[in-house]
């Protein structure tokens, strides 16, 4: 590398080819790749290059030789976990961000990032009814917002109890009670942990059709004397359900100890969009802190997502740090409300996304999302063969293979063999879960570009994935 290499113009203009390339293929690209972690090892696997080669080479070597391994995940038949797709202002914004490289952790470093920062921030509690005062941050994804709400969660327990967690630790102290839903995300338990609660010491209440059980909430916090940690689930990754957000503030301001909501609403937020769906995620307005995700139904690349705090100074109080070569910027600093110092400038493709549709776009956008998953359940629902396991009112579709001659743990099998087959197959990739004791199969439905016609093809990928198990 030295300071005479030429500007890379030729190296953006490959990756451009590539990227443009890719995206066209799309629509008919085999959505999966089945690719063994040998396959991979061997077509990527090197020793660090003593000299370097011509960038351009570079990027078009890596697509060749990757290409086997690189999923359709962005295209409109991808229908596993819960993935968005990247729409074009989006990724333009991405692009832009990557060239002008700027440091998104503080002022001093970018006041063209800080402040777009500000406004995405804005815009999105806009969008989502939430409090305009609210303090907030954007983050890698829902787990990272998360770890920001339940970091600020530790610091208003610690209050309740005397100490500052933050600022003297855990050790020593009473310990804090976190509850939530037998359905709380993996990602929300694994922060847990990080945070030193223990994840095994989150004290879990049934949930039932995936909604947390109020009374028994309710019973549990009665025999519970000081502060706790409720996290609340809008909505559940298998099958899409929403707790109760409305009751789960009341039991909130009810508990004599003093109570925390925090809500991941890594995708059901995005029912606030939508005025027929508001009504799913009403109450959410009322938690003390929300987590929710950029890459998953904003469509923007990974990575993205967005924590918004009810409490600004403990917020801040939580993320507090400083030095000597950081000070006084007057300006606003994102590093004081997250855990990373320097950060992407993952604002401006979320500005772009959000300019480029407006308001209307996204709630357009929702509302089809929403419909595609309606019309999937409707087919599953009159399809001998498949079965709708918990009929949900948003975007996932949790369903199974049965027949009739099959006990339960016959169609578990089943079930498991036709996520295989429908993987293998390429036209759809749905992932398999389990709900209830029971394997499950899931179909998300958050990608902009996700037509009636691609619906159409999941539906026939199921249906043949089950007459040849059948066979
Ligand atoms: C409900 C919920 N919370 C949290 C997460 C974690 O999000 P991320 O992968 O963006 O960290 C997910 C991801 O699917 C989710 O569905």
């Amino acid at each position: 590398m030295n300071t005479s290499m030429d500007s890379g113009d030729a190296a953006l203009r490959e990756a451009y080819a590539l990227a443009t390339a890719f995206l066209a293929s799309l629509p008919q690209r085999p959505v999966s790749q089945v690719a063994t972690p040998q396959e991979m090892a061997s077509a990527l696997d090197e020793v660090l290059p003593e000299h370097g080669s011509d960038p351009a080479g570079v990027v078009g070597e890596w697509f060749a030789r990757a290409e086997r391994g690189i999923t359709a995940s962005p295209g409109p038949r991808f229908f596993g976990f819960v993935n968005g797709g990247v729409t074009p202002a989006a990724l333009a914004g991405d692009w832009l961000a990557s060239a002008i490289d700027q440091n998104a952790g503080m002022w001093a470093a970018s006041p063209a990032a800080a402040q777009t920062e500000l406004v995405v921030l804005r815009w999105l509690k806009e969008l989502f009814g939430l409090p305009a005062e609210w303090a907030g941050a954007l983050t890698s994804g829902a787990t990272m917002a998360n770890l920001v709400g339940l970091v600020t969660a530790r610091q208003w327990a610690g209050r309740q109890l005397g100490f500052d967690a933050a600022g003297d630790g855990l050790a020593g102290q009473p310990p804090i009670v976190v509850v939530a839903s037998s359905e709380i995300h993996l990602s929300a338990v694994k922060c847990l942990g990080t945070l030193g609660f223990g994840r095994n010491q989150v004290r879990q209440v049934a949930a039932r059709r995936g909604a947390v059980d109020i009374d028994a909430l309710a019973s549990l916090l009665r025999g519970i004397d000081g502060p706790v940690i409720l996290v609340g689930n809008a909505a559940e990754v298998n099958s899409g359900h929403f707790d109760d957000l409305g009751a789960l503030a009341d039991l909130r301001d009810a508990h004599a100890g003093g109570a925390w909501l925090h809500v991941d609403a890594a995708f059901g937020l995005f029912a606030a969009v939508s005025p027929r769906l508001a009504h799913l995620v009403r109450g959410v307005e009322r938690a003390d802190s929300v987590a929710a995700d950029g890459h998953k139904w904003l469509n923007v690349p990974y990575d993205s997502g967005f924590a918004f705090v009810r409490d600004g100074a403990l917020l801040r109080e939580a993320f507090a740090a400083s030095g000597a070569y950081v000070a006084g910027s007057g300006g606003w600093d994102p590093f004081t409300h997250v855990p990373e110092m320097s950060r992407r400038f993952r604002g401006l493709a979320a500005w772009c996304a959000l300019k480029a549709y407006g308001r209307s776009g996204y709630r357009a956008m929702v509302e089809r999302c929403v419909d595609n998953a309606a019309a999937f359940a409707r087919w599953v629902e009159a399809t001998p063969g498949v079965e709708l396991m918990n009929p949900a009112p948003l975007n996932i579709v949790c369903f199974r293979l049965v027949r009739a001659a099959l006990d339960d743990t016959a169609s578990d099998e089943l079930t498991r063999a036709a996520v295989r087959a429908i993987q293998a197959d390429g036209r759809a990739f749905v992932t398999g879960t389990v709900w209830q004791g029971r394997a499950a199969i899931r179909a998300a439905f958050d990608n902009w570009r996700t037509t009636a016609a691609d619906v159409r093809l999941l539906q026939e990928a199921v249906a043949q994935a089950g007459i040849a198990l059948a066979a």
